[in-house]
């Protein structure tokens, strides 16, 4: 379960009536997004889903037994979703992962090095099936293993959805209405997640929990309009950056996920919003200064479980007396309540999301309830949260790049 305490937003920046008010936006706003057909949060019901997610789990339990190593190539959104979920699970996973979402030949190398190709599965995720780095490793890997190494999850008839048909290899569908960046909770995310051994029902029945409350009309049951709500105020209030601060080392790439859902959708005419992740206790050594004296343009979200694991006492000696006898657990309560209270004062407002505990559920319901959020930020900044046109002059320009230039590096 998720909890969002809204508290310490309210202060001589942003009132409790401003936010209260835009409640009444609420209908309206549900409106215009199902008017969308959007399928982000919607897929949970659909049966050629739910006959999708059997076939992965089956799949998933022959390719485990086949290999012992895996990749996933994929940039985006087709790479940031599962990082999370393999950076929380793998420690009980068998198999060993690699993400490569990025080119650099030094990481390409290394994996070359440090992977067992022949044992190793690639998975190659892309929605549009023309992303120039997804297709490249792939070209890459495919002079290098066999045919019988690769599955892929693209959109129908995309140019990846012909090469497994060419290549007699397994295909999963993406559904055409769920961008990049909202396919976490499709076989985007979940066909890796399954082959790493995570119970992929516990996360899908978080995230068709969260969509569930995304559609509720009520203001005090619906936590993704109210989250997009502070955000958007706050944003209004020229505090436009906003730190996404996960007190967990567990949940430390939700952040990274995060950032691109934000950036992408938001960033758009002028406005938006600017994302900046921080990990808690780490940065209190790093950014926190920066925050509580710098430029005051942040709005905090922190993120955490409502408790942690628990170790053994800590022994220390007079000058620690503070510590003696403490858990871990107690320090990193304390360092969390410490920071959020030191913000408070200086009146940077922040709001706290707590989750039970790190679950896959948890990280189901926590996946819809961002998506869901920026979806009604969309329409709080009345710009479309589903495209990304400003990225489209670099790819034109690379392509150029790589045409006209002779580049020999
Ligand atoms: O959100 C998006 O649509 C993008 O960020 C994509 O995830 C990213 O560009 C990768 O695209 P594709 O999945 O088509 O390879």
């Amino acid at each position: 379960m998720i909890t969002i305490n809204f508290q310490n937003i309210f202060g001589t920046k942003i009132k409790q009536e401003e936010f209260e008010q835009k409640s009444e936006k609420l209908p309206d706003f549900l409106e215009k997004i199902h008017n969308k057909n959007l399928g982000f949060y919607q897929i949970f019901d659909d049966s050629n889903f739910q006959t999708q997610v059997k076939e992965i789990e089956i799949f998933a339990k022959s390719l485990r037994q086949k290999f012992s190593h895996f990749v996933v190539l994929g940039m985006g959104g087709s790479a940031l979703g599962f990082e999370v979920i393999q950076k929380i699970f793998e420690h009980k996973s068998d198999k060993t992962f690699k993400v490569l979402k990025n080119i650099d030949p030094a990481t390409i190398l290394e994996l070359e090095e440090t992977f067992p190709l022949e044992k190793t599965g690639f998975i190659v995720v892309s929605k549009s099936g023309t992303t120039v780095e997804t297709i490249s490793e792939f070209l890459y890997f495919k002079t290098k293993v066999p045919a019988e190494n690769f599955v892929f999850v693209s959109e129908k008839d995309s140019f990846l959805h012909k090469t497994a048909t060419e290549m007699n290899c397994q295909f999963f569908e993406m559904p055409n209405n769920i961008g990049g960046r909202f396919s976490v909770l499709t076989a985007v995310g979940m066909l890796p997640s399954a082959i790493l051994g995570v119970n992929i029902h516990k996360i899908l029945a978080g995230g068709k929990s969260m969509a569930k409350n995304f559609q509720s009309e009520k203001f005090t049951e619906n936590v993704s309009f109210k989250l997009a709500t502070a955000q958007f105020i706050a944003t209004k209030k020229n505090l436009n950056t906003h730190v996404l601060w996960t007190y967990s080392e567990k949940i430390k790439s939700f952040g990274f996920w995060v950032e691109q859902l934000l950036a992408e959708s938001t960033g758009k005419k002028g406005s938006g919003i600017t994302p900046l992740i921080a990990t808690g206790v780490t940065d209190q050594h790093s950014t926190l200064q920066n925050f509580v004296e710098g430029i005051d343009n942040k709005f905090f979200l922190f993120l955490r479980p409502k408790s942690y694991v628990k170790t053994e006492k800590i022994q220390a000696p007079e000058k620690f007396n503070f510590i003696n006898g403490k858990k871990f657990s107690e320090i990193m309560d304390a360092e969390f309540r410490g920071t959020r209270d030191s913000l408070t004062e200086k009146n940077c407002p922040n709001l706290t999301i707590e989750i039970d505990e790190i679950s896959e559920f948890t990280l189901g319901e926590l996946f819809m309830l961002f998506e869901c959020k920026t979806a009604f930020l969309g329409e709080f900044f009345k710009i479309n949260a589903f495209d990304q046109p400003g990225v489209e002059r670099s790819k034109v320009l690379t392509k150029e790049f790589l045409t006209k230039t002779k580049i020999n590096l």
